[in-house]
């Protein structure tokens, strides 16, 4: 059920990404924007799509949220690999946007996906209603910036050259921030298109987001570089403060299941409809890339 629904999800991001991107120019920002977007798990987008079921929303409607998440998730990983922060040349199984162009057009291939989630967000296609679109697009603001993934990142950058460890709530802080929040943003979002509740999804994926950023942290000490797609083993000596840093391999492992454990039962209102969201909470664990 879930890989299927994560594979759909990918598929219609795809096409809709093709389709928003068609009509703009041939120049190498932009061949670096739908480069930066290909591949990936689409986890986000499939987020947006399956809340947004739960609530009656179809896929034909929701996918412009979706693509607008993984525009957004793909400008952080962009920026994310740059020889600034954490200096990475491979990504998504391909060389990093810097390394295939150069510094200046990874920049603005961040900056343009950007900005190019508010245009999808502004789309009629994307709610009907304005208030609705307002509302998505004030709550991914509020996600992305500098009181989410962008602190969040920030946060990250400082560890590496703290005095002192970071203590157990301030690496769940950073981490809420750094891939919390986007997460978070992209299971409420199905909630916000069909006017109910967001309070269920966003407990779920409170404890979601905390539990693929441990996973991410686990896939670095042990995972396989070649189904990642990405360098491993170098979290620990760029002096990264992670689950893994403060409670070892085996401790961070029981906290990631205890959250997916969290993420599982906060589902509880939804009944048998929410079982795709209930999956992917143990894939977010399970997961080798
Ligand atoms: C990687 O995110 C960066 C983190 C927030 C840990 P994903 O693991 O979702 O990357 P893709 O989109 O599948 O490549
Ligand atoms: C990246 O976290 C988080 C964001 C891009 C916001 P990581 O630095 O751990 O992600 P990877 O390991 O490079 O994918
Ligand atoms: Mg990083
Ligand atoms: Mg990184
Ligand atoms: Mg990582």
């Amino acid at each position: 059920m879930f890989p299927a629904a994560l594979t759909g999800a990918a598929a219609q991001v795809q096409a809709c990404l093709d389709t928003v991107l068609a009509d703009f120019a041939d120049v190498p920002v932009v061949h670096g924007m739908r480069y930066a977007t290909s591949g990936g798990k689409r986890l986000r987008g499939f987020l947006v799509i399956e809340s947004a079921r739960l609530h009656g929303i179809p896929a034909a409607q929701s996918v412009f949220a979706a693509t607008a998440i993984e525009s957004m998730h793909a400008y952080s990983l962009v920026h994310d690999d740059l020889p600034c922060m954490d200096d990475d040349d491979l990504r998504r199984g391909q060389p990093t946007v810097h390394v295939k162009w150069n510094n200046a057009t990874a920049v603005l291939v961040g900056d343009a996906l950007q900005t190019l989630a508010f245009d999808v967000l502004a789309r009629a296609d994307c709610a009907p209603d304005p208030a609705v679109r307002v509302a998505l697009m004030a709550s991914l603001a509020r996600a992305s910036g500098a009181q989410g993934m962008v602190l969040g990142q920030a946060q990250d950058i400082a560890a590496e050259t703290a005095a002192l460890p970071l203590t157990l709530d301030q690496i769940t802080g950073l981490q809420r921030n750094k891939t919390g929040a986007l997460i978070s943003w992209s299971a409420e979002a199905g909630a916000v298109l069909g006017g109910a509740d967001v309070t269920p999804l966003r407990h779920y994926a409170r404890a979601l987001g905390l539990a693929f950023q441990i996973a991410d942290d686990i896939l670095d000490v042990e995972g396989d570089a070649a189904k990642a797609g990405k360098r491993l083993q170098k979290d620990a000596d760029a002096g990264k403060a992670t689950f893994v840093s403060l409670l070892g391999l085996d401790g961070a492992k029981a906290k990631a299941r205890d959250l997916v454990s969290e993420a599982e039962a906060a589902l509880a209102p939804y009944g048998a409809a929410a079982e795709c969201l209930r999956q992917a909470a143990r894939f977010v664990i399970a997961r080798e890339t």
